[in-house]
Protein backbone atom coordinates (compact mmCIF):
# COMPACT_ATOMS: atom_id res chain seq x y z
CA UNK A 1 0.00 0.00 0.00
CA UNK A 2 0.99 3.51 -0.40
CA UNK A 3 3.65 4.33 2.54
CA UNK A 4 2.13 7.97 1.42
CA UNK A 5 -0.65 7.26 3.40
CA UNK A 6 1.17 6.46 6.92
CA UNK A 7 3.18 8.50 7.69
CA UNK A 8 1.49 10.09 10.09
CA UNK A 9 -0.61 8.06 13.08
CA UNK A 10 -3.97 7.17 12.13
CA UNK A 11 -6.51 6.75 15.06
CA UNK A 12 -9.18 6.41 12.70
CA UNK A 13 -8.98 3.82 10.15
CA UNK A 14 -12.50 3.31 7.74
CA UNK A 15 -12.49 -0.03 6.30
CA UNK A 16 -14.82 0.15 3.15
CA UNK A 17 -16.88 -3.64 3.15
CA UNK A 18 -18.60 -5.02 -0.17
CA UNK A 19 -22.24 -4.63 -0.02
CA UNK A 20 -22.22 -2.92 3.71
CA UNK A 21 -21.94 -0.33 5.09
CA UNK A 22 -18.01 0.88 6.30
CA UNK A 23 -17.07 0.94 9.52
CA UNK A 24 -14.46 2.64 11.64
CA UNK A 25 -11.22 1.21 13.57
CA UNK A 26 -10.97 3.61 16.13
CA UNK A 27 -7.71 4.00 18.64
CA UNK A 28 -8.20 5.48 21.89
CA UNK A 29 -6.25 5.13 25.48
CA UNK A 30 -9.07 4.51 27.58
CA UNK A 31 -13.16 3.51 27.05
CA UNK A 32 -14.13 6.78 27.56
CA UNK A 33 -14.85 7.79 24.38
CA UNK A 34 -17.36 4.29 23.58
CA UNK A 35 -20.59 6.43 24.81
CA UNK A 36 -19.86 8.60 21.83
CA UNK A 37 -18.99 5.90 18.96
CA UNK A 38 -21.80 3.86 19.96
CA UNK A 39 -24.64 7.21 19.80
CA UNK A 40 -23.32 7.84 16.92
CA UNK A 41 -24.03 3.95 15.40
CA UNK A 42 -27.44 4.63 16.67
CA UNK A 43 -27.60 1.92 19.72
CA UNK A 44 -29.49 4.99 22.38
CA UNK A 45 -33.13 3.49 22.28
CA UNK A 46 -31.82 -0.25 21.18
CA UNK A 47 -30.65 -3.10 23.82
CA UNK A 48 -26.80 -4.19 23.90
CA UNK A 49 -25.39 -7.29 25.37
CA UNK A 50 -21.73 -7.63 26.01
CA UNK A 51 -20.10 -10.52 25.72
CA UNK A 52 -16.69 -11.55 27.42
CA UNK A 53 -14.82 -13.93 29.07
CA UNK A 54 -13.94 -14.66 32.57
CA UNK A 55 -10.71 -13.05 32.48
CA UNK A 56 -11.46 -9.78 30.61
CA UNK A 57 -15.09 -9.76 33.01
CA UNK A 58 -13.25 -9.04 36.31
CA UNK A 59 -10.76 -6.06 35.15
CA UNK A 60 -13.29 -4.40 32.40
CA UNK A 61 -16.61 -5.26 32.26
CA UNK A 62 -17.87 -2.83 35.27
CA UNK A 63 -16.24 -0.19 32.96
CA UNK A 64 -17.87 -0.98 29.87
CA UNK A 65 -21.08 -1.63 31.25
CA UNK A 66 -20.87 1.98 32.98
CA UNK A 67 -19.67 3.55 29.47
CA UNK A 68 -22.01 1.74 27.56
CA UNK A 69 -25.33 1.81 30.04
CA UNK A 70 -26.11 5.54 28.95
CA UNK A 71 -26.17 5.09 25.42
CA UNK A 72 -28.46 1.92 25.14
CA UNK A 73 -31.94 1.28 26.22
CA UNK A 74 -30.99 -2.21 27.99
CA UNK A 75 -27.42 -3.64 28.68
CA UNK A 76 -27.08 -7.27 29.33
CA UNK A 77 -23.77 -9.28 29.58
CA UNK A 78 -22.80 -12.61 29.31
CA UNK A 79 -19.42 -13.48 30.18
CA UNK A 80 -18.43 -17.38 29.56
CA UNK A 81 -15.15 -19.38 30.72
CA UNK A 82 -11.75 -17.81 28.89
CA UNK A 83 -10.47 -20.15 26.64
CA UNK A 84 -10.61 -21.87 23.15
CA UNK A 85 -12.52 -24.45 24.85
CA UNK A 86 -15.57 -22.23 25.06
CA UNK A 87 -15.42 -21.66 21.28
CA UNK A 88 -18.68 -23.98 20.50
CA UNK A 89 -21.97 -24.11 18.70
CA UNK A 90 -22.72 -24.60 22.51
CA UNK A 91 -21.54 -20.98 23.60
CA UNK A 92 -23.50 -19.82 20.32
CA UNK A 93 -26.65 -21.30 21.91
CA UNK A 94 -26.40 -19.98 25.39
CA UNK A 95 -26.15 -16.32 23.58
CA UNK A 96 -28.82 -17.15 21.58
CA UNK A 97 -30.90 -18.06 25.17
CA UNK A 98 -29.74 -14.47 26.39
CA UNK A 99 -30.76 -12.70 24.11
CA UNK A 100 -34.08 -14.60 23.53
CA UNK A 101 -35.10 -14.24 27.31
CA UNK A 102 -33.86 -10.73 27.48
CA UNK A 103 -36.12 -10.10 24.28
CA UNK A 104 -33.37 -8.82 21.57
CA UNK A 105 -34.80 -8.01 17.83
CA UNK A 106 -32.99 -7.18 14.79
CA UNK A 107 -31.95 -3.47 15.81
CA UNK A 108 -30.38 -4.86 18.87
CA UNK A 109 -26.73 -5.30 19.33
CA UNK A 110 -23.58 -7.60 20.71
CA UNK A 111 -20.60 -6.43 22.01
CA UNK A 112 -17.36 -8.27 22.07
CA UNK A 113 -15.15 -6.98 25.00
CA UNK A 114 -12.27 -9.52 25.05
CA UNK A 115 -9.97 -10.96 22.50
CA UNK A 116 -10.07 -13.44 19.90
CA UNK A 117 -12.13 -16.24 21.21
CA UNK A 118 -14.62 -13.82 22.23
CA UNK A 119 -14.77 -11.81 19.47
CA UNK A 120 -14.93 -14.95 17.06
CA UNK A 121 -17.85 -16.23 19.34
CA UNK A 122 -19.58 -12.58 19.27
CA UNK A 123 -19.66 -12.25 16.05
CA UNK A 124 -20.63 -15.84 14.82
CA UNK A 125 -23.75 -15.17 17.25
CA UNK A 126 -23.91 -11.84 15.72
CA UNK A 127 -23.83 -13.22 12.52
CA UNK A 128 -26.75 -15.62 12.47
CA UNK A 129 -28.92 -14.31 15.46
CA UNK A 130 -32.46 -13.21 13.68
CA UNK A 131 -30.22 -13.69 10.40
CA UNK A 132 -27.85 -11.02 11.55
CA UNK A 133 -27.26 -8.00 14.46
CA UNK A 134 -24.74 -5.55 14.53
CA UNK A 135 -21.89 -5.99 16.09
CA UNK A 136 -19.27 -4.20 18.13
CA UNK A 137 -15.68 -5.14 18.62
CA UNK A 138 -13.96 -3.98 21.71
CA UNK A 139 -10.79 -5.75 21.34
CA UNK A 140 -8.31 -6.35 24.34
CA UNK A 141 -5.34 -8.24 23.43
CA UNK A 142 -2.99 -7.30 21.13
CA UNK A 143 -3.47 -10.16 18.57
CA UNK A 144 -6.93 -9.20 18.73
CA UNK A 145 -6.54 -5.27 18.24
CA UNK A 146 -4.02 -5.97 15.05
CA UNK A 147 -5.90 -9.30 13.50
CA UNK A 148 -8.96 -11.04 14.48
CA UNK A 149 -11.62 -7.98 14.79
CA UNK A 150 -11.16 -6.37 11.53
CA UNK A 151 -12.19 -7.88 8.71
CA UNK A 152 -15.50 -10.16 9.55
CA UNK A 153 -14.28 -13.43 10.27
CA UNK A 154 -16.35 -15.05 12.88
CA UNK A 155 -16.89 -18.55 13.90
CA UNK A 156 -16.41 -21.75 16.26
CA UNK A 157 -14.65 -24.56 16.61
CA UNK A 158 -16.69 -27.77 15.76
CA UNK A 159 -14.90 -31.43 17.42
CA UNK A 160 -11.25 -30.93 16.50
CA UNK A 161 -11.78 -28.49 13.62
CA UNK A 162 -10.62 -24.70 14.70
CA UNK A 163 -12.74 -22.74 13.24
CA UNK A 164 -14.58 -24.74 10.97
CA UNK A 165 -18.11 -23.20 11.46
CA UNK A 166 -18.09 -19.60 10.63
CA UNK A 167 -19.59 -16.72 8.75
CA UNK A 168 -18.48 -13.45 7.61
CA UNK A 169 -20.14 -10.50 9.19
CA UNK A 170 -18.47 -7.43 9.85
CA UNK A 171 -18.47 -5.44 12.86
CA UNK A 172 -20.39 -2.25 12.93
CA UNK A 173 -17.12 -0.60 14.85
CA UNK A 174 -13.80 -1.68 16.07
CA UNK A 175 -13.46 0.31 19.31
CA UNK A 176 -9.22 0.31 20.96
CA UNK A 177 -8.22 1.00 23.61
CA UNK A 178 -4.73 0.47 23.80
CA UNK A 179 -4.14 1.07 27.44
CA UNK A 180 -5.70 -2.50 28.42
CA UNK A 181 -2.32 -4.16 26.44
CA UNK A 182 -0.87 -2.73 29.96
CA UNK A 183 -2.57 -5.58 32.09
CA UNK A 184 -1.93 -8.30 29.41
CA UNK A 185 0.01 -11.47 30.38
CA UNK A 186 3.68 -11.50 28.74
CA UNK A 187 3.35 -14.30 26.74
CA UNK A 188 -0.24 -12.97 25.19
CA UNK A 189 1.83 -9.68 24.30
CA UNK A 190 4.48 -11.44 22.78
CA UNK A 191 1.66 -13.75 20.81
CA UNK A 192 0.67 -10.57 19.65
CA UNK A 193 3.90 -9.45 18.46
CA UNK A 194 4.39 -12.33 16.49
CA UNK A 195 1.32 -11.40 14.58
CA UNK A 196 2.69 -7.67 14.67
CA UNK A 197 6.15 -8.42 13.04
CA UNK A 198 4.46 -10.85 10.46
CA UNK A 199 2.46 -7.70 8.97
CA UNK A 200 5.92 -5.88 8.56
CA UNK A 201 8.00 -9.30 6.86
CA UNK A 202 4.92 -9.86 5.08
CA UNK A 203 3.58 -6.48 3.78
CA UNK A 204 5.76 -3.85 4.72
CA UNK A 205 10.00 -3.81 5.32
CA UNK A 206 9.83 0.02 6.83
CA UNK A 207 7.24 -0.98 9.63
CA UNK A 208 9.62 -3.99 10.05
CA UNK A 209 12.28 -2.18 10.49
CA UNK A 210 10.69 0.57 12.96
CA UNK A 211 9.43 -2.28 15.04
CA UNK A 212 12.92 -3.51 14.87
CA UNK A 213 14.04 0.15 16.06
CA UNK A 214 11.56 0.61 18.74
CA UNK A 215 11.99 -2.98 20.24
CA UNK A 216 12.72 -1.33 23.68
CA UNK A 217 9.36 0.95 23.49
CA UNK A 218 7.23 -1.57 21.86
CA UNK A 219 8.72 -4.45 25.08
CA UNK A 220 7.75 -1.73 27.45
CA UNK A 221 4.83 -1.02 26.37
CA UNK A 222 5.16 2.75 25.53
CA UNK A 223 1.42 4.15 24.82
CA UNK A 224 2.95 6.12 21.91
CA UNK A 225 4.62 3.04 20.23
CA UNK A 226 1.54 0.37 20.74
CA UNK A 227 -0.69 3.40 19.17
CA UNK A 228 1.68 3.57 15.99
CA UNK A 229 2.11 -0.05 15.96
CA UNK A 230 -1.47 -0.99 16.10
CA UNK A 231 -2.69 1.65 13.61
CA UNK A 232 -0.12 0.44 11.24
CA UNK A 233 -1.07 -2.97 10.78
CA UNK A 234 -4.91 -2.31 10.90
CA UNK A 235 -4.16 -0.09 8.18
CA UNK A 236 -2.40 -3.24 6.35
CA UNK A 237 -5.10 -5.16 7.16
CA UNK A 238 -7.96 -3.01 6.22
CA UNK A 239 -5.72 -3.11 2.91
CA UNK A 240 -5.95 -6.41 2.33
CA UNK A 241 -9.32 -6.79 3.42
CA UNK A 242 -10.58 -4.31 1.04
CA UNK A 243 -9.45 -6.30 -1.78
CA UNK A 244 -10.19 -9.23 -0.62
CA UNK A 245 -13.29 -9.86 2.03
CA UNK A 246 -13.72 -13.10 1.45
CA UNK A 247 -10.49 -14.32 1.25
CA UNK A 248 -10.52 -15.93 -1.87
CA UNK A 249 -7.11 -14.44 -3.18
CA UNK A 250 -5.49 -11.97 -1.80
CA UNK A 251 -6.18 -12.07 1.94
CA UNK A 252 -4.03 -15.42 2.13
CA UNK A 253 -0.86 -13.13 1.88
CA UNK A 254 -2.12 -12.84 6.25
CA UNK A 255 -1.29 -16.25 6.85
CA UNK A 256 1.91 -15.72 6.19
CA UNK A 257 3.77 -18.13 9.17
CA UNK A 258 0.57 -19.99 9.64
CA UNK A 259 1.31 -23.16 7.50
CA UNK A 260 3.69 -24.19 9.57
CA UNK A 261 2.60 -22.71 12.60
CA UNK A 262 -0.88 -24.04 12.77
CA UNK A 263 0.36 -27.72 12.29
CA UNK A 264 3.35 -26.57 15.55
CA UNK A 265 0.37 -25.06 17.08
CA UNK A 266 -2.20 -28.33 16.33
CA UNK A 267 0.26 -30.94 17.53
CA UNK A 268 1.53 -28.79 20.62
CA UNK A 269 -2.35 -29.05 21.87
CA UNK A 270 -2.53 -25.73 21.71
CA UNK A 271 -0.39 -25.18 24.74
CA UNK A 272 2.01 -22.16 22.69
CA UNK A 273 0.55 -19.22 22.03
CA UNK A 274 -0.65 -18.55 18.80
CA UNK A 275 1.56 -15.62 17.70
CA UNK A 276 4.45 -17.35 19.10
CA UNK A 277 3.33 -20.45 16.25
CA UNK A 278 2.73 -17.59 13.67
CA UNK A 279 6.83 -16.57 14.43
CA UNK A 280 8.20 -20.48 14.36
CA UNK A 281 6.24 -20.48 11.04
CA UNK A 282 7.57 -17.37 9.38
CA UNK A 283 10.81 -18.04 10.06
CA UNK A 284 10.32 -21.67 8.07
CA UNK A 285 8.49 -19.48 5.19
CA UNK A 286 11.54 -17.04 5.11
CA UNK A 287 14.04 -20.09 5.34
CA UNK A 288 12.57 -21.26 2.08
CA UNK A 289 12.53 -18.17 0.39
CA UNK A 290 16.04 -18.09 1.36
CA UNK A 291 16.79 -21.29 0.03
CA UNK A 292 15.03 -20.58 -3.32
CA UNK A 293 17.88 -17.14 -3.45
CA UNK A 294 15.06 -14.86 -2.74
CA UNK A 295 16.29 -13.44 0.54
CA UNK A 296 19.75 -13.12 1.77
CA UNK A 297 20.96 -15.20 4.57
CA UNK A 298 21.44 -12.21 6.25
CA UNK A 299 18.10 -11.11 5.84
CA UNK A 300 16.51 -14.86 7.17
CA UNK A 301 19.14 -14.39 10.03
CA UNK A 302 17.94 -11.56 11.00
CA UNK A 303 14.12 -12.26 10.77
CA UNK A 304 14.89 -15.10 13.31
CA UNK A 305 16.83 -13.69 15.79
CA UNK A 306 14.85 -10.94 15.95
CA UNK A 307 12.08 -13.14 17.88
CA UNK A 308 14.29 -13.21 20.36
CA UNK A 309 14.13 -9.73 21.20
CA UNK A 310 10.65 -9.51 21.19
CA UNK A 311 10.33 -12.89 23.32
CA UNK A 312 9.40 -15.26 20.36
CA UNK A 313 10.44 -18.74 20.01
CA UNK A 314 13.59 -19.89 17.01
CA UNK A 315 12.89 -23.40 17.86
CA UNK A 316 10.66 -25.95 19.08
CA UNK A 317 11.18 -29.45 20.56
CA UNK A 318 8.97 -32.27 21.66
CA UNK A 319 7.41 -32.69 18.18
CA UNK A 320 9.11 -34.80 14.93
CA UNK A 321 9.51 -32.97 12.12
CA UNK A 322 7.78 -35.36 9.75
CA UNK A 323 4.80 -35.22 11.92
CA UNK A 324 4.59 -31.14 11.85
CA UNK A 325 5.02 -31.38 7.58
CA UNK A 326 2.03 -33.92 7.77
CA UNK A 327 0.04 -31.79 9.83
CA UNK A 328 0.56 -29.25 7.45
CA UNK A 329 -1.39 -31.07 4.99
CA UNK A 330 -4.86 -31.18 7.08
CA UNK A 331 -5.00 -27.30 7.17
CA UNK A 332 -7.25 -24.99 5.33
CA UNK A 333 -5.14 -23.89 3.29
CA UNK A 334 -5.09 -26.28 0.31
CA UNK A 335 -6.09 -25.35 -3.25
CA UNK A 336 -6.82 -28.63 -5.54
CA UNK A 337 -4.58 -30.75 -2.74
CA UNK A 338 -1.50 -28.28 -3.07
CA UNK A 339 -0.64 -26.02 0.13
CA UNK A 340 -1.00 -22.31 -0.47
CA UNK A 341 2.27 -21.36 0.87
CA UNK A 342 3.33 -17.97 1.64
CA UNK A 343 6.92 -17.25 0.75
CA UNK A 344 8.79 -14.06 0.94
CA UNK A 345 9.83 -12.00 -2.89
CA UNK A 346 11.66 -10.06 -0.49
CA UNK A 347 11.35 -8.72 2.89
CA UNK A 348 8.24 -6.87 3.18
CA UNK A 349 6.67 -8.41 0.10
CA UNK A 350 5.10 -11.84 0.50
CA UNK A 351 3.42 -14.08 -2.59
CA UNK A 352 1.13 -17.13 -2.96
CA UNK A 353 3.36 -20.12 -3.87
CA UNK A 354 1.85 -23.77 -4.55
CA UNK A 355 5.09 -25.10 -5.33
CA UNK A 356 6.54 -25.40 -1.76
CA UNK A 357 7.57 -29.35 -1.89
CA UNK A 358 7.22 -31.82 0.96
CA UNK A 359 11.20 -31.63 1.00
CA UNK A 360 11.66 -28.39 1.45
CA UNK A 361 9.24 -27.61 4.13
CA UNK A 362 10.76 -30.45 5.99
CA UNK A 363 13.91 -29.09 5.50
CA UNK A 364 12.76 -25.64 6.68
CA UNK A 365 10.85 -27.40 9.38
CA UNK A 366 14.21 -29.37 10.77
CA UNK A 367 16.43 -26.05 11.12
CA UNK A 368 13.80 -25.05 13.71
CA UNK A 369 13.62 -28.46 15.44
CA UNK A 370 15.93 -28.21 18.42
CA UNK A 371 15.56 -32.39 18.79
CA UNK A 372 16.93 -32.62 15.36
CA UNK A 373 19.45 -29.32 15.22
N1 LIG B 1 -6.49 -13.55 10.33
C1 LIG B 1 -6.46 -13.71 8.95
C2 LIG B 1 -7.60 -13.06 8.24
O1 LIG B 1 -8.30 -12.26 8.81
O2 LIG B 1 -7.82 -13.35 7.10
Amino acid sequence: MKKKQRQELQTVITVKTKGNAPYDIVLKDSFDGLPEYLTGLGCPGHRICIVTDSNIAPLYLEEVRAAVSGCAAQVETFAFAAGEASKTLDTVRQIYEKLILAGFDRKDYLLALGGGVVGDITGFAAATFLRGIRFIQVPTTLLSQIDSSVGGKTGVDFDQYKNMVGAFHQPAHVYINVSVLRTLPEEQFASGMGELLKYGISLDADFYEWAIDHMGELEEREPEALTWAVSQCCQLKRYIVEKDPTDLGDRALLNFGHTVGHAIEKLKNFELQHGACVALGYVAAAYISWKRGLLDEDEFYEIRDMNVGFGLPISFDGLSSEDVVAATKKDKKMEAGHIKFILLKKLGRAFIDTSVSEQEMLEAVRFLNADEA
